[in-house]
This record gives C-alpha cells, sequence and structure tokens, in this order.
C-alpha cells in the first residue's frame, strides 16, 4: 500500500500512530532506479518505509537548478507503487509537500552545519550547499524519527556530512550508505543526466572511466598513490574537470599517510551540468 501525504501535520499524525521499525528515504524526486535501489533496501530491513520528495530550495545556490530541477511526482508515484507491488504487505507512506513552506514554516530559522566538511571539495564549488542538506535532513528526521535511514554513496560527501550530523547530534538514527547504480556504460544515474545532449553523454562516459583508470593504475598499493597524482594532474589538463582528487575515505583529508581507504571523487562538467561520481579503494 502506498499512502502520499502533503502536509506536515498529516504527516506527523500518522507517523505517531506507527508502532513498527520505520525506515526513511529522502530524494527530491524525479526517481531513477539508484533511488528505487534505496527504497527496495529499505523495504527489506523495515514494516514500514517513509518516503520524502522535495526539492529542497536551502541547497542550491542562486546560480543552481533549483527552478528547473525536474518535478514530476506523477511518475514518481507510479515507479514507488511498482516497487511496492514487490513487497507486498508493506506499507510506503510518500511525503511530498505541497509547498515548501510545510517543511520550512515562515521565518524557520535553524541551520544545521557540518563545518568538518562543509567547505571542502564540493563544498568549494557550491556555498552553504551542504548546510542546505543537513538542515532539511535534520528537520525531515525531526518529523518523520526514523529507526533506518536510506542514502545513496553516489552523494558520498553528503552520506558523511549526514552521519557526522547524526554522530554529533546523538540522534537515534542508523545512517545506511548504499552502492551507486550506474548505466551498463559506466555513467551513474542521476536526475541531471537528462540535462546532457547525446553527443555531451558520450563524453560523460570520460568520467568514470578516468575513475576506473586511476584506481587500477593505484590497484590497491598506497606506494603507488604518488605516481597516481601525476596520473591524475594529466588527466586533469582537460578543463571539463571541476577536480578529481584522491581523499581519505573516512575524513576526506588530503593526507592519505594512515588511511586503509581512500576515495576518489570527481566533478565532471558539460556545459552547465556538473556530474558527480566518486569511487572507494582499500589501500595497504
Ligand atoms: P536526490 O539527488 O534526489 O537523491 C536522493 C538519494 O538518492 C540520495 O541519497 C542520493 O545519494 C541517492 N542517489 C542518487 N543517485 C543515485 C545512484 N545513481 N545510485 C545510488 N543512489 C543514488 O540527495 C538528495 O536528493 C538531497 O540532497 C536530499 C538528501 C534528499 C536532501 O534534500
Amino acid at each position: 500500500m502506498v499512502k502520499l501525504i502533503r502536509t506536515t501535520n498529516e504527516l506527523i499524525s500518522c507517523r505517531d500512530q506507527e508502532k513498527e521499525r520505520i525506515g526513511f528515504v529522502p530524494t527530491m524526486g524525479n526517481l531513477h532506479a539508484g533511488h528505487i535501489s534505496l527504497l527496495e533496501k529499505a523495504l527489506r530491513d523495515n514494516d514500514v518505509v517513509y518516503f520524502s520528495i522535495f526539492v529542497n530550495p536551502k541547497q542550491f545556490g542562486p546560480s543552481d537548478d533549483f527552478q528547473k530541477y525536474p518535478r514530476t511526482l506523477e511518475d514518481d508515484l507510479e515507479l514507488i507503487q511498482k516497487c511496492n507491488s514487490n513487497f507486498e504487505g508493506k506499507k510506503i507512506v510518500v511525503f511530498a509537500p505541497e509547498k515548501p513552506q510545510e517543511v520550512f514554516p515562515l521565518n524557520y530559522s535553524q541551520t544545521v552545519a557540518v563545518p568538518t566538511f562543509n567547505n571542502i571539495v564540493e563544498g568549494r564549488f557550491r556555498l552553504n550547499h551542504f548546510d542546505g542538506v543537513a538542515t532539511v535532513v535534520y528537520r525531515l528526521f525531526e518529523i518523520v524519527k526514523p529507526h533506518n535511514a536510506y542514502f545513496g554513496l553516489k552523494d558520498y560527501q553528503q552520506f558523511l556530512v549526514i552521519r557526522q550530523m547524526v554522530k554529533d547530534l546523538a540522534m537515534p538514527i542508523e545512517i545506511i550508505g548504499m552502492p551507486i547504480i550506474r548505466e551498463t556504460t559506466g555513467l551513474a544515474l542521476s536526475s541531471r543526466n537528462q540535462y546532457l545532449s547525446t553527443e555531451q553523454k558520450q563524453e560523460a562516459l570520460n568520467l568514470y572511466q578516468s575513475l576506473l583508470k586511476i584506481s587500477n593504475f593505484i590497484d590497491g598499493k598506497k606506494a603507488k598513490l604518488a605516481m597516481a597524482k601525476k596520473e591524475i594532474n594529466t588527466i586533469l589538463l582537460d578543463a571539463k574537470w571541476n577536480y578529481l582528487e584522491m581523499r581519505d575515505a573516512e575524513t576526506m583529508s588530503e593526507d592519505l599517510t594512515k588511511s586503509s581507504r581512500i576515495t576518489l571523487v570527481a566533478v565532471y562538467q558539460l556545459g552547465s551540468t556538473r556530474l558527480l561520481d566518486n569511487l572507494q579503494l582499500e589501500v595497504k
């Protein structure tokens, strides 16, 4: 069963009646198989799943695509319904606030910041973005009060921000990171891929292929990191990269001397579309 709720008051009273284990999947809608993989996992792990669809104004910068971000509620509900039919007896509550004030009432003045991660890597390019993400996820956690919450590792830094926030604020919520779902070509699924022309979609393959190339070059060996940095510098000669970096997978520090797991994080920009991807690897 799928229940659609459009107001916070209704959501809170629905939530108050739940006695079972609650999973939560926050999204901005325009759903694809990446989002559905989170929903499936949440349905497997929990009795009831709350699924939010909310294009959060606080995480978009002035020159970002907030206005043109695709809003496709009917198609989204269809995908959710289809997914639910494979999980007989489980309930999905879709929270699609009818207006932003449902989530952020007028004069809402709280900001949740996670300074450890908000100004580095992707944060350098998107001022206040991670504060906007942490603030909305905190607010949604407050309303939904889930036991488990599911995030894609596609937005790896976002996952670290949320995990840190929950730890800092001692919120009793388990944060589960889920693998990146890709097209067969390797391109990570993203709502923003639809902005790409056929030609740009071809060019976009460069992103994951470059990450794989560096990962294969490193081959799990810490001793190879210095040479890998040189490889990266050659790759970066292509001006379409916003960045391509090796960082510690837990702290996102540039210092990898003590790292056992690193993340290759990158943004490749085609026209005005910034494509974000990453890869995790163990090193010894
Ligand atoms: P959105 O971009 O809609 O993504 C919702 C969730 O789906 C995030 O956890 C994201 O990491 C995950 N996701 C997106 N593409 C994926 C893919 N190819 N494979 C696996 N998971 C994928 O991320 C947001 O919304 C917002 O910032 C949000 C957390 C909802 C706060 O507004």
